[in-house]
């Protein structure tokens, strides 16, 4: 039980408090958001997207590609293009919407383990800047593309560099047994290499590799780092080529809660900066490769709030109390998938103490449809009143359904005052736009 008010700092930039005790973003009420757009409602602080993408340009100077699979629609696509950010796409779906935002082609990567013949074709004609290839099929489909007439792309190669990211199983990308890129260990990279430096339909650009998401440690990172640099070496003493860009993918992770303490952007474009330069010098190179990063949840997860009602309380005395919200696990997947944690506080009164302890229910047909187990809420929560979950900007949208056909949320931007709608909420009706009769 904690008679402590709701930790600010786990708010965006623009939050602020009224002399009502009301919490602000963007100069604007969450109450009165949630009144105006409705809820479930997804707000975004623009001023700390923007923030979060001028932190990484200025600690990743050598390029910064934003993972749009962490929360991408128009508005997201374009404000990050405006910030002189690349943009990672991992679908043909993700690329159709980015080239339809507007993204300049050759500011696009170009992502994904499984790109089907129809999904590179698509990249070829838009001309997209990176494809960052995953298999030998792949690199068979490209070439077979070429063949046809589109101009050989440049490739960089996705390394498994066999090491633990330490963080949860499902996020785990770089270990050994992995479905993504090739493997360090029994030379698949440096057989990947070797076949793009001799193929004519393909150009060489670098190396990429993502060690996972939701990173704390930095010494993962650095033990990566370590084993690419040292790839970049065979690469050079086996082809005789120059890798020009080392990706090192995303992965940074986010405070969620009040007790989690990641590093931040700047300390962690410093740490992996600092682990280049001890790897190139011990692998020997004369010069390191332009390193390159494309995180999305350091982006995307702090800037967003969801906004809920809650529409119903049940006590079971000696057991616990459900408050059960309007949304659930269709716009928030990652309690139910990766047992993540949250906080959630009232903003109609943000400095209230939270003395009664409760578990913050979807409304979904489902026992596990939980958002948050145990939260701290003050003791007189009552029907009809708006709570908050904050850090939820990436993979809440990104990863929402219609199961049990609930209709998408909104998403909002909020700026100084002005509060515009980006992706307007789902209606019955487009329940129903597939249906064929
Ligand atoms: N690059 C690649 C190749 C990736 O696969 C990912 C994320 C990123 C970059 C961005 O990683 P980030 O900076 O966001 O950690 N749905 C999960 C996260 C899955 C991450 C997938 N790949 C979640 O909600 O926690």
């Amino acid at each position: 039980m904690s008679l402590e008010p709701f930790d600010l700092t786990l708010l965006p930039r623009s939050t602020s408090v009224d002399a009502q005790g009301r919490c602000l973003l963007g100069g604007i009420a969450l109450d009165e958001l949630a009144h105006r757009f409705g809820t479930p409602l997804y707000v975004y602080d623009e001023a700390e997207l923007r923030g979060r993408c001028r932190e990484y340009l200025a600690a990743f100077p050598g390029g910064v590609a934003y993972a749009s699979k962490a929360f991408l629609c128009s508005a997201m696509a374009r404000l990050v293009a405006e910030e002189g950010l690349d943009l990672d796409v991992a679908t043909g779906g993700e690329l159709h919407l980015a080239l339809h935002a507007g993204v300049a082609p050759e500011r696009i990567v170009f992502h994904g383990n499984n790109k089907s013949v129809a999904e590179l074709e698509a990249a070829l004609r838009s001309g997209v800047g990176r494809i960052v290839a995953d298999s030998f099929a792949e690199l068979d489909r490209i070439e077979e593309l070429v063949r046809g007439g589109y101009a050989a792309p440049a490739v960089l190669v996705r390394v498994t560099p066999g090491i633990e990211a330490h963080t949860h199983e499902y996020l785990e990308t770089a270990v050994d047994d992995s479905k993504f890129g090739f493997g360090l260990g029994h030379g698949a990279a440096l057989a990947a290499v070797e076949r793009i430096v001799g193929s004519p339909a393909l150009r060489f650009a670098g190396l990429h590799c993502h060690i996972g998401s939701q990173v704390f440690r930095s010494d993962s990172f650095d033990r990566a780092l370590d084993k690419m640099v040292g790839l970049v070496a065979e690469v050079r003493a086996e082809t005789g080529a120059e890798v020009e860009e080392l990706n090192m993918g995303g992965g940074l992770g986010v405070r969620y809660l009040h007790d989690d303490d990641p590093p931040t952007i700047a300390e962690h474009g410093a740490a992996v900066h600092a682990a280049l330069a001890k790897a190139v010098a011990a692998h020997g190179l004369p010069a390191a490769p332009r390193l390159t990063t494309e995180p999305g949840r350091s982006i995307a997860a702090p800037a967003g709030i969801t906004l809920y009602r809650v529409g119903t309380i049940k006590e079971i005395p000696g057991v616990r109390t459900y408050v059960a919200v309007d949304g659930g696990m269709s716009d928030n997947l990652r309690p139910v998938t990766y047992g993540a944690r949250y906080e959630a506080f009232v903003p109609s009164r943000v400095l209230a103490p939270r003395a009664a302890t409760m578990t913050i229910a979807g409304k979904h047909c489902e026992q596990g449809d939980l958002l948050l187990r145990d939260a701290q809420l003050p003791a007189d929560l009552a029907l009809g009143e708006v709570l908050a979950m904050p850090v939820t900007g990436a993979y809440g949208h990104s990863m929402a359904s219609n199961y049990n056909r609930v209709t998408r949320p909104a998403v909002v931007f909020v700026h100084e005052g002005s509060a515009r709608v980006v992706v307007r909420r789902e209606t019955e009706d487009d329940l129903l736009a597939r249906e064929e009769e």
